[in-house]
């Protein structure tokens, strides 16, 4: 049995017939979706990629990855949004936060390219002083500036280093199959590629090469991983709302969304999930938020934010629901043991698992914000590991297209994310820009 949504937390704010009234709609959402029929209908490589997915290429995937654990201490991964944030995710949640900090035969793994820090590339640089290097720069169109520039230091660094036919052996493109200047400089270069596949957008792809070769040099599994996402597309095939969890997910944020619901909140209990929860913002951010449409989709890690954030959620402004990641199982658990001199007072936690007393943080924490006009729904994930991260992505993939179509936008582009690079390329003086840029510099305030 894996993820499993509890609807209990919703009583008093969604009764069960709202959810039914649905039925029709997700019906229709299903097969807009699996009739190709909708809008970004281009873009549905994902909905049977864990069937359907190029084994070749992920057996070359699982044999570069043991090439990169021999030959890097540091593999720094180059990608922006779609194209770093589920590696990320994967490995903080199954390895950890600290898998850097870890005693570990796999590299330490940063990433690069997803921001134009000054400082982090200067720190990234100095961390791999002495120390083997291995890059995988991942681009789907190969022209985004951000990660484009990172490469440029880091392939400069590998081959003053190693020499070109040296940088050679290091450098992992994940790239168009065909076009853009990534793949034309990789074929230049004798590179080693992976593809993107055309029809998987950036931020599906996790389960492509784009994901799976950070993540299996960091040592997981990712045959696993891949049988997690098939047993999710099985388990969420059929078309009926009533017998369909994932749906239900996505109608249930619908219908608080149409209750006045602007903002949902994942909220986790262990540091593990919180860049799963930047995969997520970004997955449904991206796909919902358009046309003037969508829910906000936001964060917090708990307790952590149970003492920032947590006032606002429980007394603040009420314009959101919360989606709690309960892990069943954690990956480690931690004996608290009884003090003689319960000078702290603190005997009443000991004697059991740390895992206990996280949940009555999580059942008290729903609770009270239940109580305070929050709805809440729960998803149930029995444990951490390779089966039901897979399991997971595709859940919450699937969902986002059913959401997006049951908003009536294209949960498969992302035109807004197109502004600011037009006019970053004009305030930085890109051929072609010119008109903008005099615009541009006549409105920013001095
Ligand atoms: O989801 C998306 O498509 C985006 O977030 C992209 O992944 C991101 O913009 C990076 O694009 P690219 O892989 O082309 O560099």
């Amino acid at each position: 049995m894996s993820m499993h949504l509890n609807r209990n937390y919703l009583k008093g704010f969604m009764a069960d017939h709202e959810l039914e009234a649905l039925s029709g709609a997700v019906k229709t959402a299903h097969e807009t979706l699996h009739g190709k029929t909708g809008l970004g209908n281009d873009f549905l490589g994902w909905v049977e990629l864990p069937t359907n997915y190029d084994k070749e290429e992920f057996a070359r995937i699982q044999q570069a990855a043991e090439k990169i654990k021999k030959q890097a201490d540091v593999l720094i991964v180059i990608g922006i949004g779609g194209s770093y944030l589920g590696a990320r995710a994967a490995i903080e949640l199954l390895k950890s936060q600290l898998y850097n900090n870890l005693k570990k035969d796999t590299p330490d793994i940063y990433f690069a390219g997803n921001s134009v820090s000054p400082s982090y590339l200067q720190e990234l640089l100095s961390i791999c002083e002495g120390r083997d290097i291995a890059v995988n720069v991942i681009s789907k169109s190969g022209t985004t500036t951000e990660p484009a520039l990172a490469f440029r230091v880091f392939k400069d660094l590998l081959e003053k280093k190693y020499g070109a036919e040296g940088a050679k052996e290091r450098i992992y493109c994940t790239t168009d199959k065909a076009r853009g200047t990534l793949k034309e400089l990789a074929d230049r270069e004798g590179y080693a590629t992976f593809v993107v596949p055309d029809d998987v957008g950036g931020r599906y792809s996790v389960l492509t090469a784009v994901g799976l070769l950070p993540i299996a040099a960091a040592g997981c599994d990712i045959q696993k991983m891949m049988e997690g996402a098939k047993a999710a597309q099985d388990a969420f095939l059929c078309p009926d709302l009533m017998r369909n969890e994932c749906y239900q997910y996505a109608a249930t944020r619908f219908a608080l969304h149409q209750k006045g619901k602007a903002v949902e909140i994942m909220a986790s209990f262990d540091p593990c999930f919180a860049m799963m929860a930047e995969w997520y913002k970004q997955l449904f951010g991206e796909s919902e938020g358009k046309d003037g449409k969508g829910l906000y989709p936001s964060s917090v890690i708990f307790s952590t934010d149970l003492h920032s954030l947590g006032q606002f959620i429980q007394d603040g402004s009420r314009i959101m629901f919360e989606t709690f990641i309960d892990i069943q199982k954690p990956k480690q658990d931690f004996f608290i043991e009884k003090d003689p001199e319960n000078l702290d007072g603190l005997n009443f936690l000991a004697d059991q698992e740390m895992s206990n007393v996280n949940r009555k943080v999580m059942e008290a924490t729903i609770l009270a914000h239940t109580e305070g006009g929050v709805p809440a729904v729960v998803l149930e994930v029995p444990e951490i590991n390779e089966f039901e991260f897979g399991y997971m992505v595709y859940f919450f993939e699937k969902a986002c297209a059913i959401s997006g179509y049951l908003l009536g936008v294209n949960p498969f582009d992302q035109p807004g994310v197109e502004s600011y690079k037009k006019n970053m390329f004009a305030l930085l003086g890109k051929p072609g820009y010119e008109d903008r840029r005099a615009d541009l510099e006549a409105r920013i305030s001095k």
